[in-house]
């Protein structure tokens, strides 16, 4: 009788049978994209952006992103082509059949700093550094999720076996993560001059990947705030005629 009563404790509570034993949730934060009325600070995903591109970039993919996606957040044509141009592309194929690498276009994807997934493990321990494009939603409770997960890194407890070539990392499934810890203070110099710390720089990070995997949010947002003030108005003008069309009958 106890056992079947334990099974249905856990059944009821399965995060605390499993789910967190094997890892922290995470912090809760506050974001300027919160709620019905958030918004991306487009300032802020901008020094995200810095931070993806300085850091990030070097294991994780981008797949959905072209350059020209970042004019939404502020960044000028000029800026974009500019920007676009530091990149070496593969395009192709030319009139002899041959691929060949041409500087980035406003109209490329930002490209992948591997040519395949076996080569992306291969340079990280045997893992896949996941594209990022769709991260935020890809993970319960995403913008916290990543928030905790980039600054989470501490020394492993005493008794913890910590493998090989792993970080402890208590935010993540099973506590340990082939990422190591990618922040260090003013890793990246913001060009707005703010201070780089790893709290700051995983806040902007956070905001451009948010930004990343729903650039039509603020829009989306709008439209949910507009069908509930015509909702309001034809309740109130149903009200009116309502009124008027008994009025002469009570
Ligand atoms: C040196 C390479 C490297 C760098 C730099 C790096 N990562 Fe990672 N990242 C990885 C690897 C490898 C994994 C897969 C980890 C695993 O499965 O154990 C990963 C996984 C992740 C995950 C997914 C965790 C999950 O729940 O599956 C997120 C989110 C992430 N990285 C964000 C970032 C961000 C943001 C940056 C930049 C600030 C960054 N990473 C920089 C290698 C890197």
């Amino acid at each position: 009788m106890r056992k079947y009563f334990v099974i249905f404790l856990c059944f009821f509570s399965f995060n605390n049978c499993f789910g967190s034993a094997n890892k922290l949730e995470p912090m809760q934060q506050s974001w300027p994209f919160d709620g019905v009325f958030g918004r991306f600070d487009k300032q802020a995903v901008q020094r995200g952006f810095q931070v993806y591109k300085d850091v990030c970039a070097v294991c994780h993919s981008l797949d959905y992103i072209s350059f020209r996606n970042l004019e939404e957040v502020g960044l000028t044509k000029a800026e974009i082509k500019s920007l676009a141009a530091e990149y070496q592309v593969q395009d192709g194929p030319n009139d002899d059949g041959d691929m060949y690498e041409r500087p980035g276009k406003a109209s490329d994807k930002i490209p992948s700093p591997y040519k395949n997934e076996k080569a992306a493990r291969a340079a990280n321990n045997g893992a896949l550094p996941p594209d990022l494009s769709l991260i935020i939603k890809a993970r319960p409770d995403g913008a916290n999720y990543v928030y905790s997960l980039l600054t989470g890194y501490e020394n492993p407890p005493k008794g913890f076996h910590l493998q090989e070539g792993m970080s402890y990392n208590p935010y993540f499934e099973g506590k340990q993560i082939a990422m190591p810890s990618p922040l260090s203070s003013d890793m990246v110099t913001y060009i707005d001059g703010k201070k780089a710390t790893i709290d700051q720089m995983s806040r902007d990070v956070v905001n451009f990947l948010q930004w990343a995997a729903e650039p039509e949010m603020e829009k989306r947002k709008l439209m949910g705030i507009k069908f509930l003030l015509y909702m309001f108005a034809f309740t109130a003008l149903f009200y009116i005629a309502y009124k008027r069309v008994w009025a002469d009958i009570k």
